[in-house]
């Protein structure tokens, strides 16, 4: 699915390329995760509660990496040293829809061969491009997985604001933590050396 609103969005695309991890390499990630359909549940449970407050978490997100120089630095130009607004936007339009994806819940073929698009997008093979950018060659390994923590934790009060039962928000936390730490080791397969992943 490509969506004329979301420029570069391209889940379901025809187009990307099938990702090198099979579903049943994913059945076997997920085991080792603890994620299981209670997690399913739960992050289909969290999608109407975050759906209104998309614009929101990205302002905090947002916020986080605009803080920080050594995040900000994926987003600044290296012809004029400042962060590239058409750039983030762009990304961010697709961030937004990235939230409503992962409390979709939907682990398919589809959804494999997307998180292996972005895995590129973050890395040198296809960072720029959607988007025509002229920063950052690369988003470093490292901090791709340390964003988990900011990320899963800034979203945790968002997921109270529902009125839902306190252990309903916890299990709808744990299960984002899950999900998004599953997405970045996804994402890590173009920085690790194919036999070692
Ligand atoms: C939990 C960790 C992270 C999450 C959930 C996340 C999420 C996303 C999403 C959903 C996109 C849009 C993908 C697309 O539709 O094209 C994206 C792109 C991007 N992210 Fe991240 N990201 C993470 C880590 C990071 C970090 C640490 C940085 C460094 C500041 C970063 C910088 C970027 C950049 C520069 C792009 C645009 C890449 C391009 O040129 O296409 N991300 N990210």
């Amino acid at each position: 699915m490509t969506r004329p609103e979301i420029p570069g969005y391209a889940l379901g695309s025809p187009t990307l390329q099938r990702s090198p991890v099979s579903t049943a390499d994913l059945a076997l990630l997920q085991q080792t995760l603890l994620f299981g359909a209670d997690d399913v549940r739960a992050l289909k449970q969290s999608r109407p509660i975050l759906e209104g407050q998309v614009e929101a978490i990205l302002d905090v997100w947002y916020g986080f990496v605009g803080g920080n120089p050594h995040l900000l630095a994926a987003f600044v130009s290296k012809k004029t040293g400042e962060p590239e607004g058409q750039y983030l936007e762009r990304v961010r339009k697709r961030f937004g829809q990235w939230i409503l994806d992962t409390a979709n819940a939907q682990f398919d073929q589809n959804w494999l061969d997307w998180q292996h698009e972005i895995g590129l997008r973050h890395h040198r093979t296809k960072k720029n491009k959607t988007d025509s950018a002229t920063a950052a060659d690369i988003v470093p390994f490292r901090y791709v997985v340390a964003l988990t923590v900011p990320v899963t934790t800034t979203l945790k009060p968002f997921l109270g604001k529902s009125g839902a039962a306190a252990a309903d928000v916890e299990r709808m936390h744990a299960a984002w933590v899950k999900a998004v730490l599953l997405q970045t080791i996804l994402w890590s397969r173009p920085y690790v050396a194919s036999a070692d992943f």
